[in-house]
């Protein structure tokens, strides 16, 4: 450790370095102030040891020009005085020295006070490393918080992209259902159409005008003509039933792409977390969704029982809960499509549990395996052909912006299934409104 003196006594200075160097100081000696504070600047010395009175510079002034020296570290400045007044004490303390030794000095007594300024500098060395590896670390601390920070703006990105592109698959697996209905329909106003008996009454219209000279006696008289009348009456009634069937495919049709419109017009209230509630029939919900599904019911041959408890109407998302139904529906048809038993049945059971509306599609399809019942609900999850295993997630995601709950029930395979969905119920507010 390096220990300036600052003494203008050549033998007292010797002495001093001597004893210092003996016990394993590097020394640095002055004869005077301004020589000390060269020395100091120069070299930076741990330990000072000053003589208070000194031509020029004395002590005191050199004491107060090295302590803005050490900014970063410390140095431990002894006095050598022979003031031994409490007020000069005082002064010395005062001015910036940590200690003072009385002159003419005991060996003994140097020794152990250097001993104390050496155990202050390590100490104040070991709090100054410290200091820098708490500064280091805080830094350090500060640069991972903006890595976090950073790390949680992509993460949240990337949930957000994630989010979206479920939000995107959800939306083309409820239009894309909707569109193939819409297609069915369409085809079969087009056959009917195509197959019309229209085109016979075409041909009636030019039978009756090559016959328009004489039409009472065709009438009457010749067999081709006297079959007209009853043949308008069959063709009439045709037609009838023809346009009955028509009108029925076509609001099929118009049920459809007005889903298909609530389904995109719902993706805008999932961007703004919105609901939409409205004052609603449930069996009336429920039906409109089995008419969705009509087509595929009516070609399975799939019987359907309506077990509907009546709570009047509630408030619900409409278009949300009708979403969750004809995906229900449509997965039972298929369930019920691929198995052998007989007959087909859908049963739906409308009940009120603990201010909950609980709404059971069950079906005797094909069943769902144990293994795989904990997973129908995973995005991508299905087992079949031309399947997307995006329906029962988005039930799952509809439902839960609801607040309601959705369980799946399955005995196993071949022993049909059961889709629960629970909503909560919320009371309907009659405005009670006095008239003066
Ligand atoms: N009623 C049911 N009976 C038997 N299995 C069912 C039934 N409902 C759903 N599942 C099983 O759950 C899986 C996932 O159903 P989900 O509706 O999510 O997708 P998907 O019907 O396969 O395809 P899509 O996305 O076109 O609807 C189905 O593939 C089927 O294995
Ligand atoms: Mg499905």
């Amino acid at each position: 450790m390096k220990v300036l003196i600052a003494e203008d006594d050549a033998a007292s200075r010797m002495i001093l370095q001597k004893h210092l160097q003996n016990w394993g100081y590097q020394v640095l000696a002055a004869e005077n102030g301004s020589k000390a504070l060269e020395l100091i600047k120069a070299q930076q010395p741990e330990i000072a040891l000053i003589d208070w009175v000194m031509p020029g510079m004395d002590g005191l002034e050199l004491c107060k020009k090295i302590r803005p020296l050490y900014d970063k570290k410390y140095i431990y400045i002894i006095f050598l005085t022979s003031k031994t007044e409490s007020q000069d004490i005082v002064t010395a303390l005062e001015t910036g020295a940590d200690d003072f030794i009385s002159k003419p000095f005991d060996k003994d007594v140097l020794r152990s006070k250097m001993s104390v300024g050496v155990r202050i500098i390590n100490y104040e060395n070991e709090m100054r490393i410290a200091r820098q590896k708490a500064e280091e670390a805080q830094a350090n601390l500060e640069k991972v918080n903006i890595q976090l920070e950073l790390t949680y703006k992509k993460l949240m990105e990337a949930a957000r992209s994630a989010g979206m592109a479920e939000v995107a698959a959800n939306v083309l697996h409820n239009v894309g259902n909707s569109l193939n209905s819409v297609n069915v329909s369409a085809t079969l106003i087009s056959e009917k159409l195509a197959k019309s008996e229209i085109t016979y009454l075409q041909k009636l219209a030019d039978i009756i005008k090559n016959h328009s000279d004489n039409l009472a006696e065709f009438l009457t008289n010749d067999p081709q003509g006297k079959y007209i009348p009853t043949y308008i009456c069959e063709v009439s009634s045709h037609l009838e039933q023809q346009k009955n069937e028509i009108i029925e495919n076509l609001s099929s049709l118009i049920r459809h792409v007005g889903h298909i419109k609530n389904v995109i017009r719902m993706q805008q209230f999932y961007a703004g977390a919105e609901q939409q509630q409205e004052c609603t029939s449930l069996p009336e919900l429920i039906e409109n969704a089995l008419q969705m599904n009509s087509i595929g019911l009516q070609r399975n041959n799939i019987e359907v029982i309506r077990e509907y408890e009546d709570f009047g109407n509630i408030f619900i998302d409409k278009h949300r809960t009708l979403q969750i139904l004809v995906n229900f529906i449509d997965n039972a048809e298929h369930a019920l499509a691929q198995s052998t038993n007989k007959p087909k049945q859908l049963k739906i059971r409308v009940t009120k549990h603990n201010n909950k509306a609980r709404i059971e599609v069950s079906d005797n399809g094909i069943g769902i395996k144990p293994e795989d019942l904990n997973r129908i609900f995973d995005t991508g999850f299905t087992t079949k052909s031309s399947g997307h295993g995006f329906g029962l997630h988005g039930c799952l995601l509809a439902a839960r912006d609801m607040k309601g709950a959705i369980l799946a029930q399955s005995r196993g395979e071949n022993q049909g299934a059961a889709f629960i969905l629970e909503l909560p119920l919320k009371k309907i507010e009659v405005k009670n409104e006095h008239r003066k």
